[in-house]
């Protein structure tokens, strides 16, 4: 009978290499997403205190840290911008001239071979700091498709491999399909952050990318924490509207989401480790309460064995060197 004493599980973790045979999951650089946040300037780095990953980088520097990130053997990156000016209209977002799309021309001739993902939302280009067109304090939908529809189209026409809309909108997949394919765009993948929860992880990167809102929260856009299966509606409704792939945000608190999804949805998915991930793991290290690397790794493997197939992490790079 299969059970103690003739069963041992322990037999194969007695050693490193016979633990590292029967491993089911593994991280692999080329799976890891690496963000990057492009401002305007020239010889800017703007770090965040206690998080040198996560800098503003005006486009020359950009340029040298994405052609780092490549050699390094990074999938890809995935572009955020912090426009010179910000207005109601969010108009930095779909400027041909914008700083997402100026860092595109720069990075597609510096670094042909680097995977280019954009992030397509408003609120690091409105005033207000919404993801959407603000009237009355309300973030109006329909009015909002437009604009997310144009920033998208703009990326592709800068040299994006891919689209990545992270605002929530209901529809803004197939606005952004339509308009893709309308303008001739038709190969430039979709992969939609259908998944966003309003989460309170999001701490760093909204002042890394300047972008929180004025007033009020997200909650009336992003998914609540509670729900699951909404969170696969999203997901069954974006793939309807034409998504290649799937994001799940943040990723550890949704690691069930991120396995019922991978159950279901035959597609790629992704899973954003974001920075409130990141930065409550750095916070600790910091004070030597636990060990980074293997925190980061078990973090990565983790959302991997939940069914990721590309991780957006802030650790992209330290991750490289480390595997
Ligand atoms: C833009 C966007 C956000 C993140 C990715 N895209 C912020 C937000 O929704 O407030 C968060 C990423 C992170 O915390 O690392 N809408």
């Amino acid at each position: 009978m299969g059970v103690f004493p003739v069963t041992r599980l322990r037999r194969f973790r007695r050693t490193a290499a016979l633990r590292d045979l029967v491993r089911e999951t593994r991280v692999d650089v080329r799976d890891l997403v690496f963000p990057l946040f492009a401002c305007p300037g020239t010889g800017v780095e703007r770090p965040l205190e206690g998080l040198e990953e996560i800098a503003q980088r005006s486009i020359d520097r950009l340029c040298a840290e994405a052609e780092e990130v490549h050699a390094l053997g990074v999938g890809a990156v995935l572009l955020f911008g912090i426009p010179e000016e910000k207005d109601e209209a969010a108009t930095g977002a779909y400027d041909d001239h914008g700083i997402v799309q100026q860092a595109l021309r720069a990075l597609r001739e510096r670094v042909p071979e680097l995977v280019l993902l954009t992030d397509v939302c408003l609120c690091e280009y409105t005033s207000h700091g919404h993801c959407g067109v603000v009237d009355e304090r309300e973030v109006v939908n329909d009015l909002s498709l437009e604009l997310l529809a144009r920033t998208a189209v703009s990326h592709a026409e800068a040299g994006a491999d891919a689209v990545c809309p992270s605002d929530m909108m209901d529809g803004r997949v197939g606005a952004i399909r339509g308009a893709l394919d309308s303008e001739g765009f038709e190969q430039v993948p979709i992969v939609s952050y259908a998944a966003k929860y309003a989460s309170a992880f999001y701490g760093p990167f909204r002042e890394a990318a300047d972008s929180a809102p004025a007033f009020g929260d997200r909650r009336g856009y992003q998914l609540d924490p509670g729900n699951a299966r909404e969170a696969l509606r999203e997901c069954e409704l974006d793939l309807a509207e034409g998504a290649d792939a799937l994001m799940i945000k943040p990723a550890l608190p949704s690691l069930d989401v991120l396995a019922a999804a991978r159950a279901r949805f035959d597609v790629p998915i992704f899973a954003y480790n974001v920075s409130g991930e990141y930065a409550m793991v750095k916070a600790a290290a910091a004070r030597g309460w636990l060990d980074e690397r293997q925190a980061a790794l078990e973090s990565l493997t983790a959302i991997k064995r939940a069914g990721a197939d590309v991780i957006v992490t802030y650790w992209a790079k330290e991750a490289a060197r480390w595997l």
